[in-house]
């Protein structure tokens, strides 16, 4: 028996709009990624945007974690902390936000980049980008969880890539984090099965070097062990009667 939370009709409507403000904030943030911004200023901007359109910043003093946001700069997997380390040329990072709005959640990330960067980070992001829409185009009732990390894995490692293990996609609705954990390496027609109505994260993080990661003394910050370079994308999807339906897209 499947403990995983199955969301009606009337929920997607809520899960789209909670999908589409985290999109749109997210959006709303790119011409600001220049050489010289703090990783503070964007979050205070998104914490800003979020609260004046109703919603609440999901990660803030979500268990103590201190800010509105992660932003997960070159070698940093996920949940960078924002500080006032400015942004300089070159660097790559990822910029995850979650909106709770009207009882429901909507969480994506994206990659940014500043200024010029290397041909190689590009292609990791490129990669990694194509790792979740690939994933995203197999889903649909009947197919089993499996079939998504193997997706992903498969073509990472085809790249040179690989797939960090200690971190994983995740149900999302009335709360941030619920069942099942979304892995993003694994077989076909392993883990339980997709149904109509279950909603959840893919959040691939893809390293340039080897999977391992570490945490740093803050308790959040987690890193490639061997400091290659990280990226990630991520979705909210819903499974459809037929299909998916991606929540987190800005679109009017
Ligand atoms: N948004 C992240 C995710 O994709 C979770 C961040 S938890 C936090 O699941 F506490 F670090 F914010
Ligand atoms: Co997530
Ligand atoms: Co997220």
């Amino acid at each position: 028996m499947s403990s995983i939370k199955k969301y009606n009709e009337r929920d997607f409507i809520k899960l789209r709009e909670a999908g589409k403000l985290a999109a749109i904030a997210l959006d709303s943030i790119k011409d600001k990624i220049l050489p010289g911004i703090t990783t503070q200023t964007i979050d205070e901007i998104i914490r800003k945007f979020l609260r004046d359109h109703n919603a609440y910043p999901a990660p803030l003093f979500y268990r103590g974690y201190p800010k509105s946001i992660c932003t997960s700069i070159n070698h940093v997997v996920c949940h960078g902390i924002p500080s006032d380390k400015e942004l300089k040329n070159g660097d790559i990072l990822n910029i995850d936000v979650t909106a709770y709005l009207d009882g429901f959640h909507g969480d994506c990330s994206k990659m940014f980049c500043v200024g010029d960067i290397s041909v190689k980070a590009k292609n990791l992001i490129n990669v990694t980008k194509e790792c979740l829409n690939r994933s995203i185009k197999i889903l649909k009732p009947g197919i089993h969880f499996g079939n998504i990390g193997h997706v992903i894995q498969s073509f990472a490692e085809e790249k040179g890539f690989s797939v960090v293990r200690e971190f994983c996609g995740h149900g999302v609705g009335e709360k941030f984090h619920e069942e099942p954990n979304v892995l993003h390496y694994g077989n076909k027609n392993e883990g339980p099965v997709l149904e109509e109505g279950m909603v959840f994260t893919i959040e691939p993080m893809i390293n340039e070097g080897k999977f391992e990661t570490k945490v740093l003394k803050d308790g959040w910050t987690a890193v490639t062990k061997d400091k290659s370079l990280s990226a990630q994308f991520e979705h909210t999807v819903g499974i459809t009667n037929n299909g998916y339906e991606i929540f987190t897209l800005n679109k009017n």
